[in-house]
């Protein structure tokens, strides 16, 4: 299995990256790839599309294509999708009818330091994706007081085994037997 996993967060020591790293403790048979450096995407611009796709948005158009599942973490902020990762979706629907998201099987996640763990945000994305064409997978986690949660070592067992079966979940296997 391929699962990249996206964080909307470019931050040195963001929880959303933390986050996405930890798809790779719960699936270490698979190949996860994060990736966390959506600042490399240029700002959408019809005119950009026209003169010719941009390199970074064919690395990440190819990187969502060879993908079994693409897993969007997601900050909130300002009750939203953060402008970088939106950015990101909207090249990733371009062409028109010609979305890369297509039938892609994705899961959303997301972390915050509040009690709500960015859950606006986390829906405005679902709604934003499934626009975009992807299946996006009912269950979703987000993560709340995640300086404290995500700040473990090692990680909460209890968030580890939700994330787990998530998964296993979109990826239609059994979820990982996780020690403690
Ligand atoms: C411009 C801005 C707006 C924010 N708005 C929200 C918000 O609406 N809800 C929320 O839970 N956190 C909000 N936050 C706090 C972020 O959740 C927090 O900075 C978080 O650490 C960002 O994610 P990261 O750690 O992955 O970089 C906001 C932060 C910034 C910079």
């Amino acid at each position: 299995m391929d699962i990249l996993v996206i964080s909307g967060s470019t931050r040195e020591g963001s929880f959303n990256t933390r986050l996405a790293h930890l798809v790779a403790a719960v699936r270490p048979e698979d190949a996860v790839r994060v990736r966390n450096d959506l600042d490399v995407v240029p700002f959408y611009d019809g005119d950009v599309e026209a003169a010719g796709i941009p390199r970074a948005v064919e690395q990440l158009r190819s990187d969502v294509a060879s993908a079994d599942v693409v897993v969007f973490v997601t900050p909130e902020y300002n009750g939203t999708v953060p402008g970088i990762l939106a950015n990101a979706v909207e090249w990733l629907s371009r062409p028109a009818r010609e979305s890369v998201l297509q039938d892609t099987p994705v899961l959303v996640l997301s972390a915050s330091p509040t009690p709500y763990g960015g859950t606006w945000a986390a829906e405005h994305l679902r709604g934003v994706l499934t626009r975009a064409g992807a299946a996006v997978r009912p269950a979703g986690l987000s993560v709340a007081t995640a300086h404290q949660r995500l700040g473990q070592v090692p990680s909460d067992p209890e968030l580890l085994a939700d994330l787990g079966a998530l998964l296993a979940d979109a990826l239609d296997v059994q979820p990982p037997a996780l020690s403690a």
